[in-house]
């Protein structure tokens, strides 16, 4: 049986005290609200990281994640951040290979294995993220485009490995627009990743692979999105800086 996940990327929001304040609303009505056998979890910049893991201590329907790490294990890399030190500050997540690290920092599929690998080594979920552009959706690609991500993303993993991640779909057209895809368009292309991962490994793998949505989920599109047989949660940008809104999302599953 598949996770059901919903994860808040905070993206570089919210400074340090905004950080802390936010996150202890949520561990707060997480607790009180959550009735489900969903997790909420929470990507943060690498300076909430550990102090937001400490407050999320003993609540088991939480989890605490970066929005990144190095490919590379440790060394001389000014300014980057390790999967193994991610993972020492109690975070267990760390999204990879997200629309916004591909287009500004240049991030291609051969580097996203590379980081999937270390991220996987280091005892992360990488929670990865593929979707197409508007341009390559107008021009009928996006399947390709997302069967390229897939494979030279994480179809190098065994199948054991390839367990271990979450998948998130993100149409870059609805990330930060307003414009969600249809129930129709996510539920469309969820089929389609479950099934190219079913060709890979096979029917049981694809069946246990969470495979969350991501791109102007709110409060109110999040139900019929979530309803999909093939949506398994989502990755939420704007709404998971407020609180109550987030809590929402996630409580669509309870
Ligand atoms: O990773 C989440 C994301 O890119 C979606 O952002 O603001 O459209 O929910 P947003």
């Amino acid at each position: 049986m598949r996770k059901k996940i919903v994860a808040g990327n905070w993206k570089m929001n919210l400074d340090y005290n905004e950080g802390i304040s936010l996150f202890s609303e949520i561990v707060n009505m997480v607790n009180d609200e959550i009735t489900g056998s969903q997790t909420a979890v929470v990507c943060s910049p690498f300076i909430h990281l550990y102090s937001i893991a400490q407050l999320a201590k003993g609540y088991s329907k939480i989890g605490i994640g970066a929005q990144n790490c190095h490919q590379a294990e440790s060394g001389a890399y000014t300014g980057e951040t390790s999967a193994k030190q991610v993972k020492s500050t109690g975070a267990d997540y760390v999204i990879l290979g997200h629309s916004e690290r591909r287009q500004y920092f240049g991030e291609n599929n051969e580097l996203l294995a590379a980081k999937t690998d270390t991220a996987l080594k280091n005892g992360l979920t990488p929670i990865f993220c593929i979707g197409e552009t508007l341009d390559e959706r107008e021009g009928n690609q996006h399947f390709d485009v997302i069967k390229t991500q897939l494979q030279e993303g994480v179809f190098h993993l065994s199948a054991e490995d390839f367990g271990k991640l979450v998948v998130a779909y993100e149409p870059v057209w609805a990330i930060g627009t307003g414009k969600t895809a249809t129930s129709e368009q996510a539920q469309e292309i969820h089929a389609f990743i479950r099934k190219e991962i079913a060709d890979k490994y096979n029917q049981q793998v694809a069946d246990d692979t969470t495979i969350l949505y991501g791109g102007s989920c709110n409060p109110k599109n999040a139900p019929e999105l979530f309803a999909q047989a093939d949506i398994d949660g989502g990755l939420i940008g704007g709404a998971s800086l407020k609180s109550r809104d987030f809590l929402d999302i996630v409580k669509v599953f309870n």
